[in-house]
């Protein structure tokens, strides 16, 4: 660490969730720098890119010289695998993610949306985090997957609770990935979901989770412990990013009134608008990788077993690369490539259900909801760094009109 590296555990503090964007502009101008022994911070847009693209950086996570390892029941899903089982667990389930099959799901996911808005429609606030952004991908992602929608109170406690092992290994925060609220979370969605395997098992229907099954059963590709593991990421991978996503966009429309005015006056600009809350507010702020033997990230050497944290909220608003980076502007040309959905070989598998999912809650919050604004006391942060949004998002509205 270096006399102007930024203070970590100013960024730690919850005090910084508003709005940590200066700070992390520091540590993007001091990147990449070592924090302490092993743990090592990477800001600078090339730098994250190149570090998501580079084989000898692992996502076996706990190679990492600092991890404390997982206690309980172990399944490693593939976001924290290395080729050549990522490659093969990852090409079983892209299949149900391409541009065509997704494209399929837009009416479903438009009845669900316009469901949602109507049911707002009803009261005088509309709290976009618990009555939008957090029950549409869950749904979705419950439909896909062929999960009940009921037991999502389940889900809801368990993945919040596995969230916290997504934190960075900063000091300040408690080690994470040991901690026995996620060690519990995490043996009881293995226990919900082996019941629900064996129930496909028996009796398959069209769902993603009856799929992996017969991939499991037609040969050697895919083990139960991944099948089991497959179907943890994906129910959380499928909603607990999207929520953010949806959250950070609305209030990134309501604090800039005139780009909300934009869209609803085009609606067209819908995608590109979602572009923007990505890059601007980055729903998942930052990963990490594990370096596999010594080399270098610029001229930081780095060590075999170091742990490098990738800013990519910080790398989105690098002025190397994006004009006026700390401005949120839907029209802004779509050239330069924000990290939101990472790069290299884990690409998130879902970003384009992601972002169908967000350009119709965006299309439907701009053309329904009649003067929208953020309720007194109506924002509050989640403690999370990596997962950023608001926990409690509640908007004032004249009125939401019906479809027509
Ligand atoms: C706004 C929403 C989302 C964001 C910001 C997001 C972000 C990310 C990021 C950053 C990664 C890679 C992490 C790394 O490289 O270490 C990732 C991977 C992944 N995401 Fe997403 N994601 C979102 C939505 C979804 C959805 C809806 C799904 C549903 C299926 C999904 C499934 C996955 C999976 C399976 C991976 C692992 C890919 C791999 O390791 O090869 N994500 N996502």
């Amino acid at each position: 660490m270096t006399a102007d590296s930024p203070d970590i555990t100013r960024f730690v503090d919850p005090a910084s969730r508003l709005d940590p964007y200066p700070l992390l502009a520091r540590f993007r101008a001091a990147s990449p720098y070592v924090v302490s022994d092993g743990l090592l911070v990477a800001g600078r847009h090339a730098d994250c890119s190149a570090v998501l693209r580079d084989p000898r950086m692992s996502s076996e996570r706990y190679r990492s010289r600092l991890s404390p390892g997982v206690k309980g029941p172990r399944t490693r899903n593939f976001l924290d695998l290395d080729p050549p089982d990522h490659t093969r667990l990852r090409r079983l389930v892209v299949k149900a993610f391409t541009p065509r099959v997704v494209a399929k799901l837009e009416p479903r996911i438009r009845e669900l949306t316009e469901g949602l808005f109507q049911e707002a429609a009803r009261r005088d606030r509309f709290e976009i985090v618990s009555e939008l952004a957090y029950p549409l991908p869950l749904r979705v992602i419950c439909e896909l997957l062929g999960v009940p929608f009921e037991d999502r109170d389940l889900f809801e406690d368990w993945s919040g609770k596995l969230s916290e092992t997504l934190e960075p290994p900063f000091p300040g925060l408690v080690a994470p990935r040991a901690s026995t609220d996620a060690v519990r979370a995490r043996a009881e969605f293995i226990t919900y979901f082996r019941e629900l395997i064996a129930e496909r098992r028996r009796s398959p229907r069209d769902d993603l989770v009856s799929h992996l099954v017969q991939a499991e059963e037609s040969g050697d590709r895919l083990s139960e412990t991944e099948t089991l593991a497959t179907c943890v990421l994906l129910i959380n991978a499928g909603h607990e990013t999207t929520v953010n996503l949806i959250s950070n966009g609305v209030l990134a429309l309501l604090n800039h009134p005139d780009q909300l005015k934009l869209l609803r006056e085009n609606p067209a600009l819908a995608p590109a608008a979602v572009e923007e809350v990505l890059r601007y507010d980055a729903p998942v702020q930052m990963t990490s990788r594990v370096a596999r033997g010594d080399g270098h990230i610029g001229s930081l050497p780095v060590r075999d077993g170091d742990t490098v944290v990738l800013m990519l909220g910080a790398a989105n608003r690098d002025p190397e690369v994006f004009d006026e980076p700390d401005t949120f502007d839907v029209t802004r040309p779509q050239g330069a490539k924000h990290l939101s959905f990472s790069a290299g070989p884990h690409f998130c598998v879902g970003a384009g259900l992601a972002r169908l999912e967000a350009r119709i809650a965006f299309e439907l919050f701009v053309t329904r909801v009649a003067a929208p604004s953020l309720a007194e006391d109506g924002l509050m942060y989640k403690p999370n760094l990596t997962l950023r949004g608001p926990d409690r998002l509640t908007v004032l509205f004249d009125d939401i009109q019906a479809p027509s």
